[in-house]
């Protein structure tokens, strides 16, 4: 018989009941929401309240301005003299501004060239470890720091900075919140390491701006004479013409855009700083996990590996999302509410939300409810994709998914390419949210 998590959740002390929810979050979410979905779809705990239909979180995620971003705001730079950034933004002209002027910089044409950035850097990595790799730091880290130089063109710094930078302003604003129930020596020291990272990123963003202003301003500009009669030459012998180097800082740089529509340098900067604090650890968390999946999973990794000989990569790609339905990054997005709200009206499980709520929406729960997907326990790799959380959903989904959706697949697959891959000792998480070491060995 499957356990009976409400009948637990019941009769627990009223300062067990969240800690018990929490636990069962972690180590055993699937058969906890299922129950949830069956019986008490909206959990009323005295931290926060849980939402596990499709239905109930597709309402909720497309009401911003009700389910609020307000718990970010103090992790994002948001105070009474700067805007911070604009993921903390609700439908405000800043958000979708600034959101509409990133997603056009990020094109998606660019994507083919960004999956050979990330390919070419896997296997660099991989072929130099030699037949075993600590993957986390080494790989799992390091692949899209690469990226992070490479194509959103934050260089001339150490890669370890950037990945140091990037986890603690992840930790800080998605696992120490309330209902994370950090201690306070904890919560202290990421708060301390945070303010840190973000000091250090921001002198470090400055520098930046200025020697790519000056590559932009005038070194381009000094050689687009030069250019011009090189190209000419190129032409006439049937040669492709030489571009300048282009990546996103120098793209967000190199563009114009009319003093109404506000977008200055300093804002170019603080979206400079997105790009690499979105990045580095939602990757390294969806590719450590989605490898340890398959390696568990004698069948599936032979499918996958199957699959990532392939040169077509639709097959490998959609295995990877299918896994990471079972290893999301997160199994909830959270929001607090702006003002009272019944969810679900006319339904036997309506529920008024008070003002000021933290609520979890339970994304990895909306993936597994029938509503959503056929069969939702089983692993298929023919989902819809428009069911799916991994990316969030409306108006904060993630500005770098594309990226995403080359990037992880690209990794997952050059490392389930190596003969005889398998780990040689369990994830190990080091007391935090993230996997923080997984060795793996290869013939
Ligand atoms: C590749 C580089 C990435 C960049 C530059 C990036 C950037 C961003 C940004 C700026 C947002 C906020 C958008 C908004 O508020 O409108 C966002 C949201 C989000 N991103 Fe990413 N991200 C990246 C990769 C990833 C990855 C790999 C994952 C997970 C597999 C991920 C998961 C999410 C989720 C779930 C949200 C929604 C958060 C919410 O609604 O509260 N991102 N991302």
């Amino acid at each position: 018989m499957s356990k009976d998590y409400l009948a637990e959740y019941d009769a627990a002390a009223e300062g067990d009941k969240y800690p018990l929810v929490q636990n069962w979050m972690k180590t055993e979410p699937l058969p906890f929401f299922k129950q949830l979905r069956e019986q008490r779809s909206v959990l009323v705990t005295p931290e926060c309240t849980l939402l596990a239909l499709f239905v109930d979180i597709r309402d909720a995620l497309q009401m911003p301005k009700i389910f609020t971003v307000d718990l970010y705001k103090p992790k994002m730079g948001v105070t009474d003299t700067s805007p911070g950034y604009l993921m903390a933004h609700d439908d405000d002209p800043l958000h979708y501004r600034e959101k509409s002027i990133m997603q056009g910089m990020l094109n998606r044409d660019d994507i083919p060239r960004v999956r050979k950035i990330i390919k070419d850097a896997a296997q660099e990595i991989l072929g130099k470890a030699d037949g075993d790799i600590e993957i986390v730091n080494n790989y799992c880290r390091m692949v899209p720091a690469i990226m992070v130089q490479e194509y959103f063109g934050l260089d001339g710094i150490n890669r370890k900075n950037l990945i140091r930078w990037s986890f603690w302003n992840q930790y800080n604003t998605f696992h120490n919140q309330p209902f994370n129930l950090n201690s306070k020596e904890k919560y202290d020291e990421i708060i301390n390491e945070h303010a840190k990272a973000s000091k250090e990123l921001v002198d470090y963003i400055a520098v930046l701006m200025v020697r790519k202003l000056l590559t932009v301003k005038i070194k381009d500009r000094l050689f687009a004479m030069a250019r011009k009669v090189i190209n000419l030459v190129r032409i006439i012998f049937k040669k492709k013409p030489i571009e300048f180097k282009d990546d996103i800082v120098k793209r967000m740089l190199r563009s114009t855009f009319a003093e109404q529509v506000d977008f200055s340098l300093a804002r170019i900067g603080t979206n400079a700083g997105g790009l690499l604090i979105g990045s580095v650890e939602p990757t390294s968390t969806a590719v450590a996990q989605v490898i340890q999946f398959f390696l568990e999973r004698p069948e599936l990794l032979a499918e996958a590996k199957a699959a990532s000989a392939q040169e077509d990569t639709d097959k490998i790609d959609a295995m990877v999302w299918e896994a990471l339905r079972y290893v999301p990054i997160s199994p909830y997005m959270f929001r607090q509410l702006s003002q009272d709200y019944t969810i679900a009206k006319g339904t036997d499980r309506e529920t008024t939300i008070p003002a000021g709520t933290n609520v979890l929406t339970l994304t990895q729960s909306a993936m597994f409810d029938p509503y959503c997907y056929q069969d939702p326990d089983e692993f298929k790799t023919d989902r819809n994709w428009y069911h799916n959380f991994n990316y969030g959903f409306a108006s904060h989904d993630c500005l770098g998914k594309y990226v995403g959706m080359a990037m992880i697949p690209e990794m997952v697959r050059q490392v389930l390419l190596r003969t005889d891959i398998h780990a040689t000792s369990a994830m190990d998480y080091k007391d935090g949210p993230f996997p923080g070491e997984y060795q793996l060995a290869w013939k």
